[in-house]
């Protein structure tokens, strides 16, 4: 009984005096609480203010902000091709960069009869490394060029681990995920910076947002382009350039590779004419963004998201898309 007088006196006396411990540590969580809520409250407005009120508005002259000419590379498909429409749709004269000479022309012509605009086309494979980007300054050394979308990217034929992508493959995301948007601004932003206006957008992925495996060099690719573009608008903000790093998780194109349980769904994986018009309403708003208001809902998972659990989602998905793919190819 005599024990458990003594405990009890002496839970008092500790209780007493942690008291002020307590209320200290109470007043800590509540600061934290609130910093968490106020964050995750703004991040929620700046979702809205960016993704539905631009629609609300009247759409932005982008040849009086930019200038006459845009830039597309990976124009004859999927979000490349959407951009370029979106783009003409407004006015613009378009220059369309790509690999395959029969869909460039194809694509040239429905643009400049459709939307009564000026083309061109440049057939490059980027691929190729170094060679390409002579005849590509020769041909746009004349062009006043406002917009230039480094849409062009490769990815593997389906997720694997970093020994089993072939070194042909890591070569080509090389060359073309991070060498060719950077030889592209290269080659426009002399005569940006000298018109003192311009607007740059490098479509990275998702995957940037934190390391993914079975997906490896190519998330690392696309982190490249972010950290690039976020770097670039540092740079030549004050010269009158808009750089924007362009965020896209799932869009329906023909990257079957990534194809995923959600593609069902068309307002979560947007087509890429739905995506490429929401995308291009956030120009000249917003620096880093997804570009529609699904993936960017994603994108706040993805930022409150351990790096572990990210990584371990990743790996149970890419798995099953994997072996998906390859019991296709059986
Ligand atoms: N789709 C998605 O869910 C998703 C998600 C996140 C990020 N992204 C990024 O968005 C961009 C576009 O993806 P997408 O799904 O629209 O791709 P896509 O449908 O495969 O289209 C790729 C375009 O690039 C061209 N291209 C490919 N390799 C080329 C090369 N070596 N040289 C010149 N042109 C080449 C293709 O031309 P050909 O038709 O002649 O091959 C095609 O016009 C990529 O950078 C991708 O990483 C896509």
């Amino acid at each position: 009984m005599a024990a458990v007088d003594s405990f009890y006196l002496l839970y008092r006396e500790i209780a007493r005096s942690c008291n002020c411990y307590m209320e200290a540590l109470a007043l800590v969580g509540a600061w934290y609480t609130a910093r968490k809520s106020i964050t995750i409250i703004c991040d929620f407005y700046s979702l809205i203010r960016l993704h539905f009120i631009p629609r609300l508005v009247s759409r932005a002259d982008l040849i009086k902000q930019y200038g006459r000419w845009a830039v597309v590379s990976g124009a004859t498909d999927g979000i490349g091709k959407a951009y370029a429409e979106e783009l003409a749709s407004r006015g613009l004269n378009i220059v369309l960069i790509s690999q395959n000479e029969e869909k460039l022309h194809k694509l040239s012509k429905t643009l400049a009869e459709t939307y009564k605009v000026e083309t061109e086309i440049i057939v490059a494979d980027f691929s190729n490394g170094r060679g390409i980007y002579l005849l590509i300054r020769e041909a746009l050394q004349d062009r006043d060029i406002g917009i230039l979308v480094n849409n062009v990217g490769v990815f593997y034929p389906y997720p694997q681990y970093f020994t089993q992508v072939s070194e042909e493959k890591l070569w080509d995301i090389i060359d073309v995920n991070i060498a060719a948007a950077s030889l592209m601004v290269h080659i426009v932003l002399p005569g940006m910076v000298a018109r003192r206006k311009g607007a740059i957008v490098n479509i990275s992925s998702g995957s940037c947002c934190k390391p993914t495996p079975q997906m490896t060099a190519y998330s690392a690719s696309k982190a490249y382009l972010d950290h690039f573009s976020r770097a670039l608008q540092y740079e030549y903000a004050s010269k009158g350039i808009f750089v924007q790093s362009l965020i896209p998780f799932s869009v329906a194109t023909n990257v079957k590779a990534c194809r995923s349980f959600l593609h069902g769904c068309s307002w979560l994986v947007p087509s890429p004419k739905v995506y490429a018009h929401h995308a291009i309403a956030t120009l000249g708003i917003s620096k880093r963004t997804t570009g529609y208001w699904f993936h960017s809902i994603q994108f706040l998972f993805a930022q409150y998201m351990p790096e572990w659990l990210w990584a371990w989602g990743a790996n149970i998905i890419n798995n099953s898309l994997r072996h998906e793919a390859l019991s296709h190819r059986l």
